[in-house]
Parts: C-alpha cells; structure tokens; sequence
C-alpha cells in the first residue's frame, strides 16, 4: 500500500472529527467503571459494551469475552494478510475516585476546562486507550484499509492486577497471535517532551492483619499484660527497611540486575530538575536508598510502600483502647529478575517470625508480577519513534518508569512479543488522585501518532 497517499487523507479524516471523538470520550468517561468496587458492576460491564460498539463502529468485528471477574472487549481487523499484526491493549476500568471533596468538579461528569478533559479515566486508561480505536476508524472510514491487521484487547481488571487475563491469553493464545503489541497507558516524559517507555516495574500486593483480644479492651484495665496488635504491627512494619531506605526482607535484591554505566547516563542526561520535581508533589527533600539519583529510584530500583493502614480508634478525640486488631497493605515495586511470588513468601516467612506470642498473623497474597526491560533500538520502537516525532513535533525520548501493566510481562511470556509502551498523557495529570485530567491536544496529538504508527510499522517489521 502506498501510504504516502493515504496519510493526507486520514489525517484530515481525523481533523475534521476530532469534536466528535471529544464528545464520545466524554460518554465513555461519564460510566462509573470502578473494577475494585463491586457496587460498580454493572458500569464496568457498560464501559465494556461502550467499547466494543466503538470498535464496531469502527469498522473491526468485537465481541465481550466472559471472564470470572470482569469481561474483556476483543476486536479485530485482519484485511491485510501479509501485513504484520499490531495488538492493541488498554484498559476500560478505572480506579476508584476517593477523596470525592477533593475533586472540583465531579469525577463522573467529564469537563472540559483550559483544554483539559477532567474525570476519572481520562488519562488512565480511557482516554489513552480511546486513541487506538479512533486512529483505527480513521483508516477505515478515510482509506477504507488499514497498512496492518489489528487486533484489540480492552479489559477491565487493571486496575485490581489483570487476574483474569492470563487465562484469556492462554485460551485465546492463536487468536491473540501478533507481531508487536501497542500500549497507551503509561506518560509522555515531560510537557513537550513525548517518551517511549522500555521499562515497567513489576509488583507485588499484600496485606497482613495482626489479629489479638476478642474486641477491643480498656487499655488500662488489660494494657500491658497483652500484646497490642497496633503496637506490634508497627515493628513488623519498621523491620522492612533500614534507617537510609534499603529493604530489609531476606533475598529482596538477590536477583536485581543492576543498572548498566551506559543506562545510569541516559537517565542523567535527560533534563530534570529535583526541586521542581518535589515542588510539584508538596515535598521538601527526597529520600531513597543511598547511591541512586531519583530517577533511578523511580525507574530501576525495587521499593517497598505501606499503602494504608487500619487499626483501633481513628474517630475525634482520645480513646484508651488496646484495639483487637492491625492491618497494613503493602505492595513492592520490583525490578528485574525479582520474582514476585517467591518474594511474597519471603516477606510472608519474614513477618511471621517477627510477630509476637499471642497474636494471630494472616496474610493475603493480592497479586504480582515482574518487572519488564525491552530492547530500545528495535525496529518497532524506531517506527514508534518516527510516529511520535511527526504527530509530537518533538523526538521522544528513551525512559523507563516506576508504574506497572501486569500484562506486559505476560504478553513476552506467553505471546513471545515485546510491547511498545507510547504515552501520551502526563504524570501531572492527576492519574488515581483527584481531578485527573487529560490535554486534549495529547488526546490528538496520540491519535495522530496512532494513526501514523500503522503506516510506520509496515516498514519496519
Ligand atoms: N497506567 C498505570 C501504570 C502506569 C502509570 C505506568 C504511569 C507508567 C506510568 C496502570 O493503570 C496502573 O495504575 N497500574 C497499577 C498496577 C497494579 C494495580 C497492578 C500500578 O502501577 O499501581
Ligand atoms: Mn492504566
Ligand atoms: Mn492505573
């Protein structure tokens, strides 16, 4: 196909509907598709309809694939026999919007304010995601063709660890079959500084519950002559790391690849400025194992976080109370070769020893996954490169980041390929917090370099 002649003809397709696809944006945004909550279960199951109609209207065949948890959206064009195969993933489900009072205008009802959309969703995935389906269109309803086959695969459980995917893939193993997988999901690198993302962190997500008294006691009457699971979590929670920030679970950096030289300096040349960085997130001075810069400690080193903790009296004023229980979750951000369940069991053998006579230890394993690295100058990631720089303006730059897409993994695993990470969002646009938004210019400026990859991977792969 020649492709030169098509592109003027997409691209204006694109132009001359970019409203609409603002406003279908805004219908898909408006469904609450909360994947953690279970109150929510009929908006996922809509925001999955949602898409699916999309990717019709678009011009592939879909359908919603039933899972044990929330459905996955598959969709595919395969009018290009010859042609590589591009498989896109995103994700339709979306965090939960908590603190509601903070937001300012309501999560639910997408606004266009200075030439952002704001809900919740609207980088993470939605917005991101949505780009892929309308590039897709606009090939299809422009040139009546498409330079690649595409396949998609929306789901709506990333958010809660992808639990059901890994099966799908498994089952659907030839279907899914494809030459390069697209991902928009993760953030350009800085406001006209586009990205490509070679690097994910792996995770892994636990809760431990110290359980002790019946209910909770006087602590005056029983204080002292019990051990108070509060108290008692606490320790169990300052053994994980040293006073400077290294992690203390046995084996925890026994398989980390280290940073290579050539790595360490890519990173440092890229412009950052630290105190513009903690400006920006309300901090007066970072902290981190001792010997990494702040990009490495985001990017390349392993972490372990307290993600929230629950125990005993929290309402207004004193209480004297031992409280019958104390639960903290936790997650770590791995790298490679950390392995997710084998560290689980260490950090679960390693809690249990410290846990005092009396009390109760129980555990939950959420889930986890591993961190991914791929090759920076493969044909792929310069055809992306190509794509982003004529829709962007500007060359992306090389980073990898601190967030994790469970699936990434999977797809090397079990597909055997690799995964172009293309962002098109900021890491400022609020992504889990309050008044997450999306520029709409990245919202088409991403559709625009979508829509150029499909031409750019032809040549490439
Ligand atoms: N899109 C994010 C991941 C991300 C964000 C990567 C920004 C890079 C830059 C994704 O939706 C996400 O939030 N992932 C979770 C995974 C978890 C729930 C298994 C994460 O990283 O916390
Ligand atoms: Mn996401
Ligand atoms: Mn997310």
């Amino acid at each position: 196909m020649d492709t030169s002649q098509a592109l003027p003809q997409v691209e204006s397709f694109l132009e001359q509907n970019a409203d609409r696809f603002v406003d279908e944006l805004k219908d898909l945004l408006r469904i609450p598709s909360v994947s953690a909550d279970s109150r929510h279960r009929d908006d996922v199951r809509q925001a999955a309809r949602f898409v699916k109609e999309r990717l019709e209207a678009a011009g592939l065949t879909a359908e919603l694939v039933e899972t044990a948890g929330h459905p996955i959206v598959y969709g595919e064009w395969t009018g290009a026999p010859g042609a590589p195969t591009a498989l896109v993933y995103g994700h339709y489900d979306v965090q939960p919007p908590d603190p509601l009072d903070r937001w300012e205008t309501p999560p639910f009802e997408p606004t266009v304010r200075d030439g952002r959309i704001y809900a919740r969703g609207a980088t993470d995935d939605k917005g991101q995601m949505y780009t892929h389906i309308k590039s897709v269109e606009a090939w299809l309803q422009s040139v009546g063709t498409l330079p690649v086959n595409v396949k998609f695969v929306i789901e709506g459980e990333e958010e809660v660890g992808s639990d059901n995917l890994d099966r799908f893939l498994e089952d659907q193993k030839e279907r899914c079959r494809c030459d390069i997988v697209v991902v928009s999901d993760t953030s350009q690198y800085a406001p006209g500084i586009p990205a490509i993302t070679y690097g994910l962190r792996g995770i892994m997500a636990c809760e431990v519950t110290l359980h002790g008294p019946s209910q909770d006691l006087h602590s005056g009457v029983f204080g002292g002559a019990v051990a108070n699971p509060a108290n008692a979590l606490a320790r169990l929670i300052a053994s994980l790391h040293d006073d400077e920030g290294r992690i203390l679970i046995p084996g925890f950096y026994d398989n980390v690849v280290p940073l290579t030289p050539e790595e360490r300096d890519g990173f440092a040349q890229l412009p950052f400025d630290e105190q513009e960085f903690l400006d920006g997130i309300g901090m007066t001075a970072p902290f981190g194992e001792p010997g990494y810069s702040t990009l490495e400690r985001r990017w390349a080193r392993p972490t372990c976080d307290v993600n929230g903790m629950i125990s005993g009296y929290t309402g207004e004023g004193p209480k004297t109370i031992v409280p019958h229980y104390a639960t903290a979750k936790i997650t770590c951000r791995l790298v490679p070769d950390q392995d997710a369940k084998q560290l689980t069991e260490n950090l679960r053998r390693h809690l249990e020893e410290l846990c005092p006579p009396g009390l109760r230890m129980e555990f939950t394993d959420y889930h986890g996954c591993g961190a991914i690295v791929s090759d920076p100058t493969s044909g792929a990631m310069d055809a992306a490169r190509r794509a982003i720089a004529s829709a962007f303006g500007n060359e992306p730059v090389m980073i990898r980041e601190g967030g994790s897409i469970p699936v990434v993994s999977t797809f090397r695993d079990i597909l055997g390929v690799d995964t172009l990470l293309l962002g098109w969002g900021q890491n400022t646009d609020n992504l889990h917090s309050p008044n997450e938004h999306f520029r709409l210019d990245d919202f088409h400026r991403g559709t625009r370099a979508s829509a150029r990859l499909w031409a750019e991977l032809v040549a490439s792969t």
